[in-house]
């Protein structure tokens, strides 16, 4: 557990805050576990009926911190077990999933996204995976979801030449529901989960199923991805780019 993320419930609502607003809630291994945790408890709670993910006011997240991939890199280690532990998490994810985006949603931050039911983005929230800038690959099933979301050619704009997404462009390629003030992105993100936790449960459940298909696919490219990751984060471009960030204001 750490304070780094808040796991409420709200009768039938579970709600993760992400609250590492010092470094733009950046997510580290025990902030993956954590979530990991609750999201794997919340697919066999009896009263949870849906999930709301939120950050802050200036960030949804940064993504993974760099701090551990500079670490990563350094000792030959891959993606670390709990970030993975994370991925197949919300790739399973058995309850709906509803995100909260204000500001920054960087890498993971907007990756994540792809496996959500309802994204409620605030007008300034800004959408990027720069993985490539950083020497690495897409992850999160992302190489397989985006193209499927938005077409090959928007995909490779977002997650290869990492430019980035306004919300309205978020909207108009289907990553995001709805783009409201940001005063009213948390409420707007509590109301749609209302609804679908107002609808009948197995009903729900089935059509998840259906709409969202393979889990196991998903999970497939996740690993694939996995792989390629882990001898990108040890190659000299990656090592390169992550102490340029860490370095960058010395
Ligand atoms: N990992 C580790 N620390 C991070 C981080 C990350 N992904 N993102 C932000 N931080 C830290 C910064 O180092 C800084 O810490 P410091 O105050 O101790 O120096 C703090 O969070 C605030 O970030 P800062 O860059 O000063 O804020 P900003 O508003 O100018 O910029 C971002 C915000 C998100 C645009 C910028 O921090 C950024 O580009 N972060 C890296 C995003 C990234 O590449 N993520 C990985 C994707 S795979």
């Amino acid at each position: 557990m750490t304070e780094h993320v808040i796991v409420t419930d709200d009768g039938p609502i579970r709600i993760l805050r992400l609250n590492r607003p010092d470094k733009k809630n950046a997510l580290t291994d025990a902030m993956y576990e954590t979530l990991s945790e609750a999201l794997e408890n919340a697919a066999v709670s009896k009263t949870i009926r849906c999930v709301v993910i939120a950050g802050g006011p200036t960030a949804f997240t940064a993504g993974a911190d760099l701090q551990d991939f500079l670490h990563a890199a350094r000792h030959t280690e891959g993606l670390r077990r709990q970030a993975m532990r994370f991925l197949h998490s919300i790739a399973h994810a058995g309850k709906p999933l509803v995100a909260a985006v204000q500001g920054v949603a960087v890498g993971i931050g907007t990756t994540l996204l792809l496996h959500c039911d309802y994204v409620v983005a605030a007008i300034d929230a800004r959408f990027s995976t720069p993985f490539v800038n950083l020497g690495l690959v897409p992850e999160a099933g992302s190489s397989l979801l985006m193209p499927r979301l938005m077409g090959t050619r928007r995909a490779f704009e977002l997650l290869v030449m990492g430019h980035p997404l306004t919300a309205d462009d978020a909207k108009a390629v289907g990553l995001v529901n709805a783009v409201v003030p940001a005063g009213e992105v948390e409420p707007e993100a509590m109301i749609a989960a209302r609804r679908i936790a107002a609808l009948p449960a197995e009903a729900v459940a089935a059509s998840r199923r259906l709409i969202r298909g393979s889990a196991a696919e998903v999970v497939k490219r996740i690993d694939e991805e996995a792989e390629i990751f882990k001898r990108r984060l040890k190659s000299d471009e990656a090592k390169a780019a992550f102490e340029a960030f860490l370095n960058r204001k010395g």
